[in-house]
């Protein structure tokens, strides 16, 4: 009977086959250890003449790195390890040999190197590891969406309009249409979708010609933008937390296994609870002050800042009411001070940034149309955003998270490249 190796422990003292890959092997002559691997787990195959016979031997001897194979034996515990379990292999047989030698071994390799071999590099146990928690954050997105009311609604990557401000975007030439642009993010259209459906949330790809070379910027990432009608900003920043939270939670319960492959310290993500820290933007800017940043008022928080705000602080720390003049048109103006507006960034701990940029939206008429006025956005793209400030008008606030930093910060890596499969940076496009 083939099994998945996650299943081994359903299946002790019985007779299986395990289809997968060899990643490892160690021994020789007398006992070979294969380190096997299916991509639901890894599990460790024992090769002895008395017990496998000679042919197993045989092909053991022969087997090379990432040779594919299907190994056939008993599910045994594991002698000393708890939770564990080994295959005493009774025969094997090669799916396919490798020849050539496999380009990634033990021995530590470039970050160039390993990411123009990235359609291999996936396979390592740590990579394995950050995929699978990512594909966790994801589940669990959507399981708290559905449980808090809101259902998915798909928005178009193909726009005739911005977003997020006209620098970052990507063209592209539009038969006789002409241009388009790949989008910044699903906002504007889950704003007109849940004037239809209450509460929405979508997911998908999003692109920012972003000359940032920094450890947290891609040019093609994945946004979960989420909205909601008759939620103001307080509202939305309970929701915001409630969802990271219910995602870390998620993490520590369904991703034991990976979290210590990639030798997380859990102990951090143990204390993410609510209520989250909430400064003001002009709080946040007093105390990077006093803790020597020369950050001014006005000016955008940088890496460094958003470090200095929360490395004494257990729990993401929301930065809200930042100044009008520096945040995207569809904001709402804060009704006690003109000059602000009513939004948040939330900063992860452990140096992580910024993993949510959310907002109430403006829901006037007038003073979205002057913002979009101002800047220099006007025609024919925003009427029917517009349109939904005319037609029964609510207050309403969304957000959108950023998969890869969320899934960065869970698994403790450095650099976001490593939580995407394939990423897409200024300097890389490739595999
Ligand atoms: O803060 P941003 O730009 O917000 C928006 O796009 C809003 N329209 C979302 C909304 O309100 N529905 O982007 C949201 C999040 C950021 O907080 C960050 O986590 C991530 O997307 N992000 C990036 N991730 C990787 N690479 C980039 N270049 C990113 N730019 C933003
Ligand atoms: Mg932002």
């Amino acid at each position: 009977m083939n099994i998945l190796i996650k299943d081994a422990k359903n299946h002790v003292d019985k007779e299986i086959t395990i289809r997968g890959w060899m990643y490892n092997r160690r021994g020789s002559g007398k006992i070979y250890f294969l380190q096997l691997r299916d991509g639901t787990g890894f599990i460790q195959g024992i090769v002895t003449s008395q017990e496998s016979g000679e042919t197993a031997m045989k092909i053991a001897e022969q087997l090379t790195m990432e040779s594919s194979v299907k190994v056939t034996g008993i599910i045994t515990k594991h002698p000393k390890q708890e939770d564990t379990f080994e295959l005493q292999v009774r025969g094997i047989e090669i799916v396919q040999l490798c020849i050539e030698e496999y380009p990634i071994s033990k021995k530590e390799h470039g970050p160039d190197f390993l990411l123009d071999n990235r359609h291999l590099w996936l396979r390592s146990g740590k990579q394995w590891a950050i995929q699978k928690v990512r594909d966790v954050v994801i589940q669990a997105i959507y399981d708290f969406y559905h449980q808090n009311g809101f259902i998915k609604v798909d928005t178009p990557i193909l726009t005739p309009n911005a977003c997020e401000g006209s620098t970052t975007l990507f063209e592209i030439d539009y038969f006789d249409e002409g241009t388009m642009f790949l989008s910044q993010s699903g906002q504007l259209y889950l704003e007109a979708a849940i004037m239809a459906v209450g509460r929405g949330f979508d997911f998908g790809p999003t692109f920012r010609a972003e000359k940032s070379k920094t450890k947290r910027h891609l040019t093609e990432f994945w946004m979960m933008d989420a909205e909601a009608a008759f939620v103001e900003h307080e509202e939305s920043m309970e929701i915001q937390e409630n969802m990271m939270c219910f995602i870390v939670e998620r993490c520590l319960t369904h991703c034991q296994k990976e979290l210590k492959i990639l030798e997380r310290d859990i102990e951090p993500l143990k204390k993410i609870k609510a209520p989250f820290t909430r400064l003001t933007y002009t709080e946040a800017i007093k105390k990077l002050n006093e803790m020597g940043s020369d950050i001014k008022h006005g000016e955008d928080l940088g890496n460094d800042d958003e470090g200095l705000l929360t490395q004494d602080s257990n729990v993401p720390v929301f930065v809200h009411k930042w100044p009008r003049a520096i945040k995207p048109f569809y904001m709402k103006v804060d009704p006690e001070n003109p000059e602000l507006v009513l939004n948040d960034d939330l900063i992860g701990t452990e140096g992580a940034g910024e993993l949510i940029g959310g907002s109430q939206r403006e829901d006037d008429y007038e003073t979205l149309k002057t913002a979009i006025d101002k800047e220099g956005l006007n025609g024919p793209e925003y009427q029917w955003y517009l349109d939904l400030r005319k037609y029964g008008s609510v207050p309403h606030s969304g957000f959108g998270l950023g998969l890869e930093r969320t899934v960065g910060w869970i698994c403790g890596v450095q650099h976001i490249r490593e939580t995407i499969p394939f990423p897409r940076m200024i300097n890389r496009n490739r595999p």
